[in-house]
């Protein structure tokens, strides 16, 4: 079954959304099956954000994304990689549509709440750079 990797951060649990952010997950029908709360490093921040390392905002990423605790999630489900994507809506919140993440509670770019893998390939990379134990967990749920 597919999986990706979800991350809420600094500003979405500064705000207290993370129970909103899982609900919309949850009711969709998805299966969490990894979660962590944890205060990225310097390095972390730059691993995972490397493709973004020549943009002139790629400073003010690693600062803003280290700069207070993350909720690191692992959702498995069909179609869970695009799915969770158009949940999100657009990166940029003013073009993210209503009834989206980002649409319903975004304002700035930088700050957008919370970043899903783009792709197989990115989700297999970020759950491994975040679980790197592995510690994520198989059960089966009630529909
Ligand atoms: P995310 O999906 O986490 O992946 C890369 C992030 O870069 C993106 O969300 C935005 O939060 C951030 N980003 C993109 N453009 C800008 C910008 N112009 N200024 C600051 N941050 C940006």
């Amino acid at each position: 079954m597919e999986q990706t990797f979800l991350m809420i951060k600094p500003d979405g649990v500064q705000r207290n959304l993370t129970g909103d952010i899982i609900s919309r997950f949850e009711r969709k029908g998805f299966k969490l099956v990894g979660a962590k709360l944890m205060q990225i490093s310097t390095e972390l921040a730059k691993t995972h954000y490397g493709e973004h390392a020549d943009k002139p905002f790629f400073g003010e990423l690693v600062e803003f994304i280290t700069s207070g605790p993350v909720l690191a999630m692992v959702w498995e489900g069909e179609h869970v990689i695009t799915t969770s994507r158009t949940m999100m809506g657009d990166t940029k919140p003013l073009e993210a549509a209503p009834g989206t993440i980002r649409g319903d509670y975004g304002i700035s770019v930088g700050k957008n709440i919370i970043h899903g893998s783009d792709s197989a390939e990115s989700a297999e990379k970020e759950m491994k750079l975040f679980f790197p134990e592995d510690d994520t967990v198989s059960y089966t749920k009630q529909d």
